[in-house]
């Protein structure tokens, strides 16, 4: 029986076709030569898993088989995530009203369905954000489509019967992982990129083994903790607003003395004591504002425009592999930093609080994490981090280069959970 698999569909996916071939075991590990490393930790990936969140840049895993071909519809695999929101997968059989989609939402499973006339069937599952291993099995039973965690029936949905027709068609099956069919008209509400990983995958009881891949971007860990990875490589830009209004508060006309402040506290655990953290960076792209750390001085420093504005000592705990506590609080007369239970305060002038402030309120003001707009001064470690008392969530985010992933870190690399 020929077997109509294939991993690119569209000019968009050729990246990862690439992959097979381009993968070396160049990018294990990204720490350049010649720097100390702080906290070390094993950068090994398990073979045999496959990273689904790497779909930004058209790395899109799809599968394709004609459908005539088929003796099943039945899918299987085991997920891990600590994402709330993204996509596992969608099936769909070439047309808008014809597509199945099993995703992740507020943290639970959930199913979509297209039905006639535009109509979208769905239905809400179990957890499944809880970074254990679960397994799914989606199964075409009499009265519709079944999905079933651990063994257990938890959702069923009624298939259509254009959907029941097209199975009979002569048509193919396209399985899109990790996102929606590139250029596909279906209607989706979910944010896609989902920071998860798959193993044990069986699709429609077909041969799905080009999934496999060499490079270390597109598997796992083997065992993961909450938090933001840096790699060393990417940075994650994103406007103030996307953290909810309360976040920003533009003054307006009439309201130009309304009170600003601002609240960054970062849980963060690095592999290199060096990079940016935080920085706000105007419109034209200058950085107004940051927190890094120096590797040579072994200083946290704050710099407001280009010049030093207060720089600490960082605390001898470090690199020691226990993760770091920063609170900044800008106010009208002071900045405060505490990192670690040591507290340094400065007096703010009035023309540089006033200066933040403009920049803050500003349309197309972005803040960048674990680095800055070209990728400089990256930051290589596990981060978390809280903006105006709002948890960050780097789905959220306008930019995002390299590979960072949104809601997983290696869990030796273990940072307190929200404090
Ligand atoms: C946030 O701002 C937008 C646009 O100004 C507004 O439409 C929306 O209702 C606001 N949301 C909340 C929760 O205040
Ligand atoms: C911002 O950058 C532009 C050009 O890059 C420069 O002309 C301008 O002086 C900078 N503004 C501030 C406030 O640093
Ligand atoms: C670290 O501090 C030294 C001494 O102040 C300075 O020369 C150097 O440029 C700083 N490095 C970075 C990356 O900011
Ligand atoms: C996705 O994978 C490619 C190739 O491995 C890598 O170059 C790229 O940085 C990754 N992108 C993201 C957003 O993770």
């Amino acid at each position: 029986m020929r077997v109509a698999v294939r991993l690119c569909s569209a000019q968009l996916v050729l990246e990862l076709c690439a992959l097979g071939i381009l993968g070396t075991p160049q990018d294990i590990a990204k720490i350049s030569k010649g720097t100390p490393v702080c906290n070390s930790f094993n950068v090994h990936k398990v073979p045999g898993t496959l990273y689904t969140g790497n779909t930004s840049l058209g790395n899109v895993p799809i599968l394709e088989y004609k459908i005539s071909e088929l003796t099943s519809f039945d899918s299987s695999f085991e997920l891990r995530t600590l994402d709330p929101e993204g996509i596992i997968f969608l099936g769909d059989i070439g047309s808008v009203t014809n597509w199945f989609l099993l995703a992740v939402q507020n943290r639970h499973l959930s199913v979509q369905t297209g039905h006639s006339k535009g109509k979208v069937v769905m239905s809400r599952g179990p957890l499944i954000s809880d970074g254990k291993w679960k397994k799914v099995t989606v199964k075409k039973l009499q009265d519709g489509v079944s999905v079933f965690v651990n063994g257990e029936q938890r959702m069923t949905v009624e298939q259509s019967q254009e959907s029941i027709d097209a199975e009979h068609g002569d048509g193919f099956l396209r399985i899109a992982i990790g996102a929606s069919i590139p250029n596909s008209d279906i209607p989706l509400t979910i944010h896609p990129p989902l920071d998860a990983c798959m193993r044990d995958w069986e699709w429609v009881k077909q041969d799905s083994s080009v999934l496999l891949q060499d490079s270390q971007t597109q598997r796992c860990w083997e065992t993961i903790i909450p938090g933001s990875f840096f790699p060393g490589n990417g940075v994650v830009g994103f406007l103030p607003e996307a953290l909810g209004n309360s976040s920003v508060q533009r003054s307006t006309a009439g309201e130009e003395d309304q009170s600003w402040n601002l609240l960054v506290e970062l849980t963060f655990l690095p592999v290199e004591d060096r990079g940016v953290l935080f920085a706000i960076v105007d419109p034209l792209r200058n950085i107004s504002f940051s927190v890094s750390m120096n590797q040579s001085t072994k200083d946290l420093v704050l710099h407001v425009r280009d010049q030093v504005f207060l720089s600490t000592p960082t605390p001898s705990s470090l690199c020691t592999g226990e993760s770091q506590f920063l609170q900044l609080w800008v106010s009208e007369d002071q900045v405060m930093l505490d990192l670690e239970g040591k507290m340094v305060k400065r007096k703010l002038d009035d023309q540089d609080f006033r200066f933040l402030k403009a920049i803050w309120g500003q349309t197309g003001t972005m803040v960048y994490l674990g680095g800055l707009p070209e990728g400089e001064s990256p930051f290589h470690g596990c981060l978390q981090a809280k903006l105006q008392g709002v948890d960050v969530d780097l789905d959220l985010a306008e930019v995002k280069s390299g590979d960072v992933r949104s809601h997983s870190c290696p869990s030796a690399l273990h940072v307190r959970d929200g404090k």
